[in-house]
């Protein structure tokens, strides 16, 4: 109890629940990938995946868990910076503070939305339903149709916005986040900090890249059913 109301124990509590997190979306990318193989890709991907059956439901209640926690501790962690340093606007006492180090609560709680949105999209399929896995008639191999679904989804050009704006997010929170990690666990000192920057910075790049690409490559009609 005492560890979780220190501000060290929350930051603790912060950082391994948001490496928690940057590991999945590493392992998303991944599997997202597979739409560059086509319908043998991704369809065969989703479909081992939930052919898993409960494993799946345990994967997704802890991770939901360890959002909701991230989250929780997130908001908390601003309101108490917030209420310590009155006027913090107007005095900057962060060290090599930044615009995405200053916007973490807007980014994440953006972040939040589209995984709200992204959820009732492609998991739930909501809020596209015409364009969804199980409206779709099953592939050649009796798979849910998940890449026509993503392909589909993609082609409108409203929805790639929303993918690639959400991605900018990502990769503001993602680069500042990870180095917060690497300084909560002292793995850094004074001199390698620009160290730690670039690397965080990299990490980052890397997932905007890797997830904008797919969107802009089925917009360009380069991936197509
Ligand atoms: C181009 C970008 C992305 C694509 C194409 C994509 C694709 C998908 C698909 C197809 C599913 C449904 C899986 C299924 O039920 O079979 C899914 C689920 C999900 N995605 Fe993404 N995703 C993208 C970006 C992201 C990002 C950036 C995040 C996190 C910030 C994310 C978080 C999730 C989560 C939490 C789920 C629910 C997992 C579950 O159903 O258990 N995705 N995604």
């Amino acid at each position: 109890m005492q560890f979780i109301q220190s501000t060290v124990g929350r930051k603790i509590i912060m950082a391994v629940t948001g490496l928690i997190l940057i590991s999945f979306i590493c392992v998303h990318l991944l599997g997202n990938s597979s739409v560059f193989f086509g319908a043998d890709g991704i369809n065969a991907y989703a479909k081992h995946l939930h052919d898993l059956g409960p494993l799946v439901w345990v994967f997704r209640l802890i991770m939901l868990a360890v959002f909701g926690i991230h989250i929780i501790f997130g908001i908390q962690l601003t309101l108490e910076n917030r209420a310590a340093t009155p006027g913090s606007y107007a005095v900057k006492k962060m060290a090599r503070a930044n615009f995405a180090s200053e916007t973490m609560i807007v980014s994440g709680l953006l972040l939040l939305v589209f995984v709200a949105y992204h959820i009732l999209h492609f998991t739930m399929h909501v809020t596209n339903p015409e364009i969804s896995a199980s409206h779709l008639p099953v592939d050649a191999l009796n798979r849910p149709d998940v890449f026509s679904m993503v392909v589909l989804s993609f082609q409108k050009f409203i929805i790639s916005l929303i993918y690639v704006a959400a991605m900018v997010f990502l990769f503001l929170h993602v680069s500042h986040g990870f180095q917060s990690f690497i300084q909560t666990f002292g793995f850094n000192n004074g001199s390698s900090l620009p160290v730690v920057e670039k690397v965080s910075k990299g990490v980052a790049l890397v997932l905007l890249f890797g997830y904008i690409s797919i969107p802009i490559l089925i917009i360009a009609g380069i991936v197509k059913i």
